[in-house]
């Protein structure tokens, strides 16, 4: 519990607000008790003044009489001596603490003004003030005012009990929106938690719905497109290794069929000869699927590296064109192509020239005896285009979408004469695209097929 985030952070909260709040409490608490105190010595003062101002002016008897009897109806009391300290008259009982105070009166120091002389009204049972008598420049008397501290003390018991109620309220408030806070940000941690746990356990979806907008639902919308990319990989993967299984079966299926039949007794040496042939044909189908596979393969891994060069276009087209022409003339079909010289690109000259036969085979499989097929460079602004057209038989318009998919084949039934891989787009697009560029089909059926390939131009700063 105590390692969770939401402890963490809700007791990192509390303690910052809580030492702010008793800061606060602490100098507002202070401030006003002290005011509250000295508004009631102030007050006393002001009274024992006002006494001594009335004497001043009738140092008599009766005068005295008569603030001794004011005094007793009030909460304070009145304590009148002569220039010595000797008590003329007194509105209540003396007790011992007050008779300490005149005692302790310096007589001889007499200032006008009157003074508080005791003020410890936390350990003391009275407040003290003295306002000594003048008349005319002659020292009379002095006036004692006492207060009983329990005024004072009950003043700033309410004061601290009003505090105390506050201050509990406050943070009892703050618990509950730290905790409320908390919650906010760690719930949906917890969730984020458990979702992730789920799609390592092998769980493909996670719902991790969240209109918030912040970035802890940023990241929950992260987690949830990474889920489902993760889950279309896995689809993907599934789908792939059916086809691979399903296209390694079937040449072997052929090649155990005819060495079955081989072994039989009843068969002419002639027969033997065209099957060995069939089985011949069929391994070296397997063998190529096989590489061409772990071409891709190794693709994925991105572990093949692109080792590009600035090189000649032009050099490269003719370099393969040279190589696919006896394949051409074999079908009858004439090749044309078209480059200007100067064109230079930057790509790996191997690979492209593996892209560049992958593409001419598919025209030459798919033209007709006798067909034409061109090859053309034409340099723009910001790229290079190469475009391979024939006027072969064309892929149907629901299957043009597709012919970039691995294993993916226009014909479904593999028969032995046009069976291709269904691999060699796909090789072609990863190639092309590992050099930055694009590759695209269009075709009509029955009129021919092209196939365009765009490669931004750049040399080394690329
Ligand atoms: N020029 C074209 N004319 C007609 N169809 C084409 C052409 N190029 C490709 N296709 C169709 O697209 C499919 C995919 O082509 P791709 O090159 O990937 O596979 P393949 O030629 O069958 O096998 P591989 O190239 O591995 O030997 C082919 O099966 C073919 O039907
Ligand atoms: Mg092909």
């Amino acid at each position: 519990m105590f390692t969770k985030l939401s402890f963490k952070i809700g007791f990192l909260f509390f303690i910052f607000i809580f030492i702010i709040e008793s800061i606060l409490f602490f100098v507002l608490y202070t401030n006003l008790a002290n005011e509250r105190i000295e508004e009631v010595m102030d007050n006393l003062l002001a009274r024992g003044n006002t006494h001594s101002e009335v004497l001043e002016t009738n140092f008599d008897e009766s005068t005295i009489e008569h603030v001794g009897i004011m005094e007793s109806a009030s909460d304070f009391v009145v304590v009148i001596t002569d220039e010595a300290g000797n008590v003329i008259i007194h509105s209540d009982p003396i007790e011992p603490e007050m008779m300490e105070v005149i005692k302790h009166t310096d007589y001889d120091e007499i200032s006008t003004k009157g003074k508080v002389v005791e003020d410890r009204w936390d350990d003391k049972q009275y407040i003290a003030a003295d306002s000594p008598v003048n008349v005319d420049g002659e020292h009379k008397g002095h006036v004692f005012m006492f207060a009983d501290t329990n005024n004072v003390k009950n003043v700033v018991n309410e004061l601290s009990n009003q505090f105390i109620f506050v201050a509990l309220m406050t943070v009892g408030l703050t618990i509950i929106t730290v905790f409320i806070l908390s919650r906010l940000i760690t719930h949906p941690l917890i969730k984020m938690k458990k979702a992730t746990e789920q799609l390592s356990k092998g769980k493909n979806k996670v719902e991790l719905h969240t209109d918030r907008k912040d970035e802890l639902g940023e990241l929950a919308n992260s987690i949830t497109k990474l889920a489902n990319e993760l889950d279309q990989l896995k689809t993907e993967r599934n789908e792939f290794l059916a086809s691979i299984s399903h296209e390694l079966r079937t040449p072997l299926t052929y090649i155990k069929g005819y060495a079955d039949i081989i072994n039989r007794q009843d068969i002419t040496d002639a027969e033997v000869k065209e099957y060995i042939t069939i089985i011949r044909e069929e391994s070296e189908h397997l063998s190529i699927l096989i590489k061409n596979l772990f071409e891709l393969a190794k693709m994925d891994e991105n572990k093949f590296s692109v080792q590009r060069e600035e090189v000649s276009l032009c050099t490269v087209i003719q370099t393969v064109a040279d190589r696919v022409n006896p394949a051409f003339s074999d079908k009858d079909i004439t090749l044309f192509v078209s480059c200007p010289k100067e064109i230079i690109a930057f790509v790996d000259p191997e690979r492209f020239q593996q892209l560049l036969i992958n593409i001419l085979d598919n025209a030459k499989k798919h033209s007709f005896e006798g067909g034409r097929v061109w090859l053309k460079v034409s340099q723009m602004e910001q790229e290079i285009s190469i475009t391979i057209s024939d006027e072969g038989d064309g892929i149907p318009k629901d299957d043009l979408p597709y012919i970039f998919e691995r294993l993916y084949r226009v014909e479904k039934s593999r028969s032995r004469q046009s069976g291709g891989t269904g691999l060699g787009l796909a090789i072609a697009k990863e190639i092309i695209e590992s050099h930055g560029g694009h590759i695209e089909a269009k075709s009509e059926q029955g009129e021919g097929t092209s196939v365009i390939i765009r490669l931004t131009r750049g040399g080394n700063n690329e």
